[in-house]
């Protein structure tokens, strides 16, 4: 047994995370008094969310008229029919809610003459149960909403006294033998130090697994760590085949240029200069949702129809605004534009295609963020002890395809739910859980083994085998051949874990064992990803299968269940919740409105 010395710190809740859902849910949490930890592997202020750009969404109606109905709709047909009516009736209803809140705690919002929030067009939010025009609805701080944000609620969160345990690794969930989850045996970066967090309450923030892919506009740091310690803890993930392809990540880099881009009336043009978009979706053009765009990007270029030496990419057209709008709304992309691609957006297009930006699919949880384990008697089962929100989580809101600026608005409708849900589940009378040394053993045994790992394959070169395989197999488009052919790449690459070198044996700054950890949390999430991709015999949102080219409501309308040990995945499926919160006579939406269509836009 390996022999660590560690510190232990007893909460009520620790919020794993400090990107937009972990420092909403530590706000929340601490706002009502209960002793707070929130640990964070990087800065709170460089979590990913300080990379979100074009806003958040919420039918305030600032612009024109809006709806919480409308936009409920909107997110309906924006799942492709796969979210949970409750949790998506939740997310637009308390949408207008959660943003003024933003608002009082000191959010800088861009501002209409009128000093209201400034809202612009975003992919797939429309009026009139998308038979209106679009609406204005993605609520922005120019094109850095999430720095905002970010800034924002951690500065209230200090205030609320939150206590913060910055660059600590989390290495593995503590559980009880009845299922109960008692706390996170953590490692701090910059000392070597081990920690043990006993709570009531752990909330897992950490954000997606982007990095499971060769090409994505996520942060290095999305690895997936919540989903890693999930699986390992014995516990589902959902919906993973579900993964979202940003129609403008910069060719090349990746870099993100937002969809407020084409919100503020960009446009997507193919080497003819033809603007493709207007064949695809003749009403909504390039704000369609991304999953449209992206896939009629790559059937552009797929038809010889791709921009540049090796017609692999297509233009995104802004020159005809005027300067002043895109310094006014759009600065951070008119640099990014300049760093990365070389381009001054006034003058000349920016090069991009379809790059990973967002998974939708996660850990399972119900809407107020408690983690569920679903069995055929169960499908709604709560685990004590342990919520996942954000990115990390799946509540399902966003189903098989998110729309644009509905992320940043899950991170804070969620993370605010998880600590109205802990205000009234976690008694801050009552014990922390005594250490579970078993449990902390565990988690130190597989740290050490990892840290002497001596094996034949360096972590980065096992990383990025995967990343490729998960770049090529599990696209925008899939075929059964590219998934079973990927689905056997990744069973031989997971395999090679237990062939890892890592060079570095201290304890202090460890770049090396980090990414090793990390690599093997990335690996569950692709190896759940591909085989749920593999097994879905349907089309659906992000999930674009030829061979099976249309959606099949009768044998597919339901959530991908899938539990990884080592490197087998089991799937299993439960049923989508199809009540909404309240009736149409209790105000609610009617439910004719929702009921599954066609797709079209
Ligand atoms: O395009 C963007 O600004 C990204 C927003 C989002 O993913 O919600």
């Amino acid at each position: 047994m390996a022999a660590y010395e560690y510190e232990t710190h007893d909460y009520d809740v620790v919020v794993v995370g400090a990107g937009g859902a972990g420092l909403r849910a530590t706000l929340g949490m601490a706002e009502q008094g209960l002793r707070t930890a929130c640990v964070t592997k990087v800065f709170p202020t460089r979590s990913h969310t300080v990379a979100a750009q074009g806003g958040i969404a919420a039918s305030l109606g600032n612009m024109g008229p809006d709806s919480w109905q409308w936009h409920m709709y909107d997110t309906v047909k924006g799942s492709d029919w796969l979210g949970d009516t409750d949790a998506m009736e939740y997310l637009a209803r308390e949408a207008p809610k959660a943003v003024y809140e933003l608002e009082h705690y000191g959010v800088p919002f861009s501002r209409t003459e009128e000093g209201r929030i400034y809202q612009r067009p975003f992919g797939g939010h429309t009026t009139e149960f998308g038979e209106g025009p679009p609406v204005q609805r993605t609520c922005a701080a120019a094109d850095r909403t999430g720095h905002a944000i970010l800034h924002t609620l951690y500065g209230q969160s200090l205030k609320n006294n939150a206590e913060f345990y910055i660059e600590y690794f989390a290495i593995d969930l503590m559980m009880s033998e009845d299922g109960q989850c008692t706390g996170v045996v953590c490692w701090k970066l910059d000392d070597g130090t081990i920690h043990v967090f006993n709570s009531k309450m752990v909330v897992l923030a950490t954000g997606g697994y982007g990095r499971a892919y060769f090409s994505a506009t996520s942060a290095h740091t999305c690895t997936g760590d919540g989903g890693g310690m999930v699986a390992r803890a014995g516990l589902p993930l959902q919906d993973m085949e579900f993964v979202q392809f940003h129609p403008t990540g910069i060719y090349g880099s990746g870099c993100l240029i937002t969809e407020g881009a084409r919100g503020e009336g960009g446009y997507l043009t193919n080497s003819e200069g033809e603007r493709f978009m207007e064949r695809y979706a003749p009403n909504y053009k390039d704000l369609a949702p991304r999953d449209y765009v992206s896939r009629s990007m790559t059937m552009e270029i797929r038809e010889g129809r791709g921009v540049g030496e090796h017609g692999d990419h297509i233009h995104l057209n802004l020159s005809h605004l005027p300067a002043e709008a895109l310094n006014l709304r759009l600065p951070g992309i008119s640099e990014s534009a300049k760093i990365f691609a070389g381009v001054d957006v006034t003058k000349e297009p920016i090069p991009v295609l379809p790059t990973v930006h967002y998974n939708m699919g996660g850990i399972p949880t119900n809407y107020w963020g408690e983690v569920l384990n679903p069995s055929k008697d169960d499908p709604h089962a709560v685990v004590p002890g342990l919520m996942a929100v954000g990115e990390a989580g799946c509540a399902s809101v966003h189903g098989a395809n998110r729309l644009g600026s509905n992320s940043l608005i899950d991170l804070v409708v969620f993370g605010r739910a998880a600590a109205i849900r802990a205000g009234k589940v976690v008694n801050p009378e009552t014990a922390v859980p005594a250490t579970d040394t078993g449990q902390v053993d565990k988690a130190l045994d597989r740290f050490d083994h990892f840290r002497h790992a001596d094996g034949g394959t360096p972590t980065a070169e096992l990383r990025l085998e995967m990343q490729r395989t998960m770049q090529e197999d599990a696209a925008v488009f899939r075929t059964s051949k590219t998934l079973s052919e990927g689905v056997k790449k990744m069973d031989a690459i997971a395999a090679k874990l237990d062939d890892l070198k890592v060079t570095d044996r201290s304890l202090v700054w460890n770049s090396d064992l980090m990414e090793t950890l990390e690599l093997t949390n990335l690996m569950p999430n692709a190896l759940a990803t591909i085989a749920g991709a593999e097994a879905r015999k349907e089309s659906r949102g992000a999930h674009a299968h030829e061979d099976f080219a249309k959606r099949d409501d009768e044998n597919w309308r339901v959530h991908t269940v899938a539990r990884v040990d080592g490197k087998s995945v089991d799937l299993s499926y439960r049923p989508i919740i199809e009540d909404p919160l309240t009736t149409e006579s209790e105000g609610g939406i009617n439910l004719k409105k929702i009921a599954p269509k066609e797709r079209t836009f």
